[in-house]
């Protein structure tokens, strides 16, 4: 069987400069958790359905399940550790909304980038940004309220 090529990939992580051996084939996600120990990203379908994997790369939410590593040479990216502590993490924490966690990281960077584009965005907009992720504890409404509550904290800091 053949096997992928390796290429080294140059990026910045959080703020650090890193330089990753990859494999041809190896996604982002694998790459944040198996050779960086950023486990915080979640493996959760592993096929682009459910946000759990979600980080910013240049400030836009990606997939990091369905992203190759080998194409991340000169990006930025942001995972969750970067992001904390914030009012996002704060609100979550605040309302209860999470039972497993185990999608808490997905939505928090899926909201760090709306209010960082967006941050008087209306709750349909809110709702329709959370939509992109699953809970599979259902634990929606208490995400919206730690949502709209983050938000209220974050506009409270700008002002
Ligand atoms: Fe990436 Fe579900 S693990 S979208
Ligand atoms: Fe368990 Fe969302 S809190 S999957």
């Amino acid at each position: 069987m053949r096997q992928p090529g390796l290429s080294v990939v140059t990026l910045e992580v959080n703020g650090e400069p890193r330089k990753l051996l990859v494999a041809s084939n190896q996604t982002l996600l694998d790459a944040l958790r198996a050779t960086l120990g950023l486990t915080g990203t979640k493996t959760g379908c592993d096929m682009g359905d459910c946000g759990a994997c979600t980080v910013l790369v240049d400030g836009v939410p990606l997939l990091s399940c369905i992203t190759l590593a080998a194409g991340m040479e000169g990006c930025s990216v942001e995972t969750v550790e970067g992001t904390a502590p914030s009012p996002i993490h704060l609100a979550f924490d605040d309302q209860v909304a999470a039972q497993c966690g185990y999608c808490t990281p997905g939505f928090v960077m899926a909201l760090t980038a709306l209010f960082r584009d967006h941050p008087r965005a209306s709750e349909e907009e809110i709702r329709h940004c959370l939509g992109a992720n699953i809970c599979r504890c259902t634990g929606y409404t208490k995400i919206l309220a730690a949502a709209l509550q983050a938000q209220a904290l974050l506009l409270e800091e700008t002002r």
